[in-house]
């Protein structure tokens, strides 16, 4: 099949963090004709990796799919169009993408009219995109981050031309604000705030994938979040790869502690936010989150390390000391905080005497939960260029070590909960026993209790009765 690489992604232009004017567009996007033929009685299935902006982008291609008149399906070995949206931030999540795509190509050995297409992190790197060019040869489309909007332009070539085709920039030129989306869940939503990262925390690939900070207009975020409030949404996520910078870009002053008010405002049930970095994170922002009832008393605060060594190679800006100063003054504003974390082991050169003093800020913080991940080089990044004498053994055994750790300090913080009540939103019967229901406390904690499915979507009481690891039952009151 003949190729078209209109675009290949490159590290040092992602890198560059010149001045680049992003055209921001609240035009509807147009549908090729030619194409909503093509999809009339077609059916689509996408896969997704990675965090909430993956997820998030998932719901604007669902909904540009099903504008061209694309229906979805949930299997897919039924579809005719498959979506592969990918995540680059360590190499067993890119494993799993490879080995999907190697199952395929199996099943577009049966279907031959399948189109298999790749977005997301992945493919914003050059090795990767010239291996599927090479190697994938099944692979039909590829597109990037940035170009989401270009998805059916570019799938319209791919039907018409029956050509391969590579679009993939490194940076955003525009940014679209009223692409359509279907969202996932009916009372939770995502909404993103901004795109990008600017920290280039040396272990990480995320500012070359996603590019720079880019702040949403305020009035858009408040726009859409006051259509989800009116569409009946009980929970809003805000989403940013750091969201502590909204606003920085603009230099206006309106920062995220003003956002979060105005959002908080909106009179949204329950308002959350992700990932907060530790560095730029104000008093004040902890002086909007104590005030305001309707946003939850969870934080998500990366820490990555608890040795200021190791902080210091990641380039994180913080040291073990200011990182605990902050959780306290967290704490001393809302005692009831759940903190949760991030933890990456095994950083090339780390010493036992390091990671011990991740193991003791562990026990310090007191986490209600963490993700904990083996330290994994990322093609272009500065830590990738760190000669690590660090066996895969040692790292194995330590990431052990820290999973015990977290799972007794979530013990405890589990084992806090009984006794009280906790207000829960309903989101479903239990996938294992269909009289039990469960939904997430305001601290994020997953709550079983039995109850009936007219309760779904609400917000109810419910009292602790026992805790487990990662969840606790109770009593509906
Ligand atoms: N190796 C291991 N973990 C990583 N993370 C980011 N980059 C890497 C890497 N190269 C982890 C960090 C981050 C989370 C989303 O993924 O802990 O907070
Ligand atoms: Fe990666 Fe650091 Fe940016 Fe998080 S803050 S996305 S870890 S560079």
């Amino acid at each position: 099949m003949p190729i078209d690489i209109k675009q290949t992604p490159n590290l040092i232009k992602a890198r560059s963090r010149l001045h680049q004017q992003v055209l921001i567009l609240h035009d509807e996007i147009a549908i090729p004709e030619r194409l909503r033929q093509v999809a009339a009685g077609k059916h689509y299935f996408i896969k997704t990796y990675g965090c909430q902006a993956n997820v998030r982008d998932e719901e604007t291609m669902r909904g540009l799919l099903e504008a061209a008149g694309f229906k979805p399906t949930d299997h897919e070995r039924e579809a005719d169009l498959v979506i592969l949206n990918t995540c680059a931030v360590r190499e067993n999540a890119e494993d799993k993408v490879f080995g999907q795509v190697g199952v395929l190509k199996g099943i577009k050995q049966v279907n031959k009219d399948l189109v298999v297409a790749i977005g997301g992190c992945m493919v914003q790197q050059a090795h990767i995109v010239t291996d599927m060019i090479d190697k994938y040869k099944h692979v039909d489309l590829m597109f990037g981050t940035h170009n989401i909007h270009q998805l059916l332009d570019l799938l319209d070539e791919v039907y018409a031309t029956k050509t391969r085709v590579v679009s993939i920039p490194s940076l955003t030129s525009e940014s679209h604000e009223a692409l359509p989306a279907k969202r996932l869940h009916r009372f939770k939503a995502f909404v993103n705030i901004m795109y990008g990262c600017d920290k280039f925390c040396t272990y990480c690939i995320v500012p070359y994938t996603r590019g720079r900070e880019r702040s949403r207009p305020v009035a858009d975020i408040l726009n859409e979040c006051r259509q989800l409030v009116r569409d009946g949404y009980q929970e809003i996520t805000l989403l940013g790869q750091n969201v502590n910078a909204y606003g920085k870009d603009k230099g206006d002053g309106y920062d995220f502690a003003a956002l979060l008010e105005d959002v908080a405002k909106t009179g949204i049930a329950r308002l959350r936010f992700t990932t907060s970095h530790p560095w730029d994170f104000s008093l004040r922002m902890i002086e909007v989150i104590a005030k305001y009832p309707n946003i939850m008393k969870a934080i998500h605060l990366p820490v990555q390390s608890g040795n200021n060594g190791i902080l210091r190679l990641m380039g994180r800006r913080y040291t073990r000391e200011s990182y605990l100063r902050l959780v306290a003054s967290m704490r001393t504003a809302m005692p009831n905080l759940a903190l949760t974390t991030d933890i990456i082991v095994g950083f090339p050169n780390e010493t036992e005497t390091q990671f011990n003093d991740t193991l003791s800020l562990v026990r310090e913080v007191g986490y209600d939960g963490a993700f904990t991940f083996i330290y994994s080089p990322r093609v272009g990044t500065p830590a990738s260029r760190m000669i690590d004498n660090v066996t895969p053994e040692l790292k194995h055994q330590w990431f052990d070590q820290l999973v015990k750790e977290v799972e007794a300090s979530a013990q405890i913080r589990a084992d806090a909960l009984v006794g009280q009540t906790l207000k829960v939103l309903v989101d479903g019967v239990s996938k294992r026993n269909d009289k039990v229901l469960s939904g997430y406390s305001e601290g994020n904690k997953l709550v079983h209790f039995i109850g009936d499915e007219t309760l779904i979507g609400s917000i109810v009481n419910v009292k602790i009765t026992s805790s487990h690891l990662y969840s606790v039952h109770g009593d509906l009151v």
